[in-house]
């Protein structure tokens, strides 16, 4: 288990949750009601699900592909430990993580 932190863009916590190895962090966003739209659904042709992850869990996490990087580069408030939600798998061995939603992110899409 993963124990995911989610904090607001103030830096406030928002919410944790539990959740398994092998989930993509945006979906387990979209179950805790963080407001990240995630447009394309994880095929990488948008950048609504963009997280600023903690620092020391940034270095613990696999790097980004450079198609990764290339959304990031569009993306608003973007921040050196930026990636997108929907790239992200929690493994066995990521005890805990916490991101941060950047400010102005909504679901419009209501999932
Ligand atoms: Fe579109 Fe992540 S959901 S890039």
């Amino acid at each position: 288990m993963t124990l995911v932190r989610f904090h607001k863009a103030d830096g406030t916590l928002d919410v944790e949750v539990d959740a398994k190895p092998g989930q993509r962090l945006l979906d387990v966003a979209w179950a805790a009601g963080q407001p990240l739209e995630g447009a394309c659904e994880g095929v990488m042709a948008c950048s609504t699900c963009h997280v600023i992850v903690d620092p020391a869990d940034f270095d613990r996490l696999p790097p980004a592909s450079e198609e990764e990087e290339d959304l990031l580069d569009i993306a608003a408030h973007v921040r050196r430990t930026s990636r997108l939600a929907c790239q992200i798998l929690l493994t066995e061995d990521l005890q805990s993580l916490s991101v941060r939603v950047p400010p102005g992110a909504r679901n419009w899409m209501g999932r």
